[in-house]
């Protein structure tokens, strides 16, 4: 089984980062030097990946620009180290862009492109979602789905406060510690309702009758069609999910805390950042133990300056 092409939906509008996603795609802010969808498309390269398809909007055409062959005055300026990396994406794959035509949710970004896919299974990567390890976290469900014949989902354990925000799968057998055969797929449930805390983390290999099912959908959670309700819907047509526990670091950079923390993380691990960053952050402490300090003894004198108003 070949699975050579892979969607990334790029279509939201990232309100949680407005205004500087006001013109600027949220999928090009930056972890360190980097825009974060040059992370998910390195991670689709280096698992064999050759097309991607990405499903865009309004004000994302700096994404396509990202994925042109770098100027070559940028060359002649000493700066080609710089590419390295996204050079070797832009050699070995291939970009295509669709407008989705109406912001009707995640699943409906994915049916955006299945005009493009024929009988094959496709992956999806989620750019909100960077997975970091020795295997990219796409070659790891990528490597099942060929085994196994079937459809694999990405899964990692979230704290059961969490559950709401994410897909959570119900388990059926368990193969090994880290694979399962899925027995149900919840959008976005209560506590009560979870099936576990199992949690879909952007990462999918999808058989082509995914698209089949989102053509059929009707609108789920928050008025939006949700690839989790599709692929629900593929286990009632008989079709078998396995969901692996992928082996990795996960960042997700949906909101400005979790890019935040992604900055700090990678710079930690940088070999030329993580010293500087990390004598910034001791010096931090010390400056927030003496402003602790200050506040706590504001705290003590805080009943006599009350009397004032
Ligand atoms: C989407 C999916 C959800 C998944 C999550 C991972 O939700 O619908 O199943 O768990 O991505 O990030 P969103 O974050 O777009 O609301």
């Amino acid at each position: 089984m070949v699975i050579a092409k892979s969607i990334i939906p790029a279509g939201g509008l990232g309100t949680r980062f407005l205004p500087a996603t006001k013109t600027m795609p949220k999928e090009m802010l930056p972890i360190l030097d980097k825009p974060a969808i040059q992370y998910i498309a390195e991670e689709g390269a280096k698992s064999g990946i050759k097309t991607f398809i990405v499903i865009t909007g309004k004000n994302k055409k700096a994404i396509e620009d990202h994925f042109d062959s770098p100027d070559t005055r940028l060359k002649d300026k000493g700066k080609e180290g710089c590419f390295e990396s996204l050079n070797k994406v832009i050699e070995s794959t291939n970009f295509v862009y669709i407008r989705q035509k109406e912001a009707l949710g995640l699943g409906h970004a994915v049916w955006s492109a299945s005009h493009l896919i024929y009988k094959e299974h496709v992956a999806i990567m989620l750019p909100d979602e960077i997975i970091t390890g020795p295997i990219p976290a796409i070659a790891q469900l990528m490597q099942i789905a060929q085994q196994e014949k079937c459809n694999v989902v990405g899964v990692q354990e979230v704290p059961l406060d969490q559950v709401s925000k994410y897909g959570i799968i119900g388990i059926k057998k368990q193969f090994s510690p880290n694979l399962f055969q899925v027995k149900e797929l919840v959008e976005k449930p209560s506590i009560a309702n979870a099936p576990s805390n199992l949690a879909l983390i952007g990462r999918y290999v999808l058989s082509p009758n995914i698209f089949t099912m989102l053509g059929e959908s009707k609108l789920g959670v928050g008025g939006e069609i949700q690839l989790t309700d599709a692929m629900q819907n593929l286990l009632y047509s008989g079709e078998k999910v396995f969901a692996y526990k992928i082996q990795g670091n996960r960042y997700d950079i949906g909101n400005p805390l979790g890019l935040l923390k992604a900055n700090l993380d990678f710079a930690l691990r940088h070999e030329q950042y993580s010293g500087p960053v990390m004598e910034y952050l001791k010096n931090l402490e010390k400056d927030m133990i003496i402003l602790e300090g200050q506040a706590s003894r504001q705290t003590l004198v805080k009943p006599k300056s009350a009397t004032l108003l």
